[in-house]
């Protein structure tokens, strides 16, 4: 019964008040999403949602403990407290918020193209891909994946677990368009240059939001008050123009 009691007093605690007992703020992302997080050379996470999550840390006086976890198993690492929250360029849709809680957005995208240079002119919209004859790719259990499928339903439709090979199959002529988020379109681009014709007009209407598990209010508060003062104070610009390039 003792062990029961403390079980429960645990789960009526805020993920905040857990995380300053804790000394940790332990962030799940999923490597790879340029330029939001990527490991660098020497093997340490760098991004946009790396510097807020170290931000973020910061504000609450505690220890920023990065989660690398694939995408795919993201959510329930989130619901069985492997990270206290998920800071990874998700977007919030509506069947995902049915699982777990969003913060306010802290940036709006929408799913653009890359396309294979061969088809420059021939393509000019997610439309013109609608047809079996050509291969689009992206990346498994994402918006892009489904956008795909609800917007290009007629396509063949190749998936991938990491944004990288999805679009070199796109560069080596394997697939003809890679479709992803804008600012991952607009990074890939300006390494890629011609070896890809970039469709940049969104769409989608994508807002990217922090997730929490649901049923704590105060830890979404600090969240929304957090993401306000930092939109406010020059941070959040800071931080954007180092890592989204515009
Ligand atoms: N915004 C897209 C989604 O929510 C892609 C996010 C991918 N993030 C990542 N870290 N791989 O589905």
């Amino acid at each position: 019964p003792q062990e029961i009691n403390v079980k429960l007093e645990l789960s009526k605690m805020s993920t905040l008040e857990k995380v300053l007992k804790r000394g940790e703020l332990r962030v799940g992302f999923e490597s790879g999403y340029v330029p939001f997080e990527m490991t660098n050379k020497k093997g340490n996470f760098i991004g946009f949602d790396i510097d807020m999550a170290k931000e973020m840390a910061k504000a609450m006086g505690v220890k920023f403990v990065p989660v690398n976890t694939a995408w795919d198993g993201i959510i329930p690492a989130l619901l069985s407290d492997k990270f206290d929250i998920i800071m990874s360029g998700m977007t919030v849709t509506q069947e995902r918020n049915l699982k777990i809680g969003f913060a306010d957005p802290y940036i709006v995208v929408g799913q653009t193209i890359l396309l294979n240079p061969k088809l420059e002119g021939t393509i000019t919209s997610y439309k013109d891909l609608n047809d079996p004859k050509y291969t689009v790719t992206s990346k498994l259990g994402t918006t892009g994946e489904q956008a795909v499928k609800r917007y290009i339903p007629k396509c063949n439709y190749k998936s991938f677990e990491n944004e990288t090979e999805a679009v070199l199959e796109v560069i080596n002529g394997k697939a003809d368009a890679y479709v992803y988020d804008l600012p991952n379109c607009v990074y890939f681009k300006a390494e890629y240059g011609d070896k890809v014709i970039f469709l940049d007009k969104p769409f989608t209407f994508e807002p990217l939001a922090w997730a929490i598990n649901k049923g704590d209010p105060d830890f979404m508060n600090w969240l929304n008050n957090f993401l306000r003062q930092v939109k406010n104070d020059g941070r959040y610009e800071r931080m954007y123009n180092k890592w989204i390039l515009h």
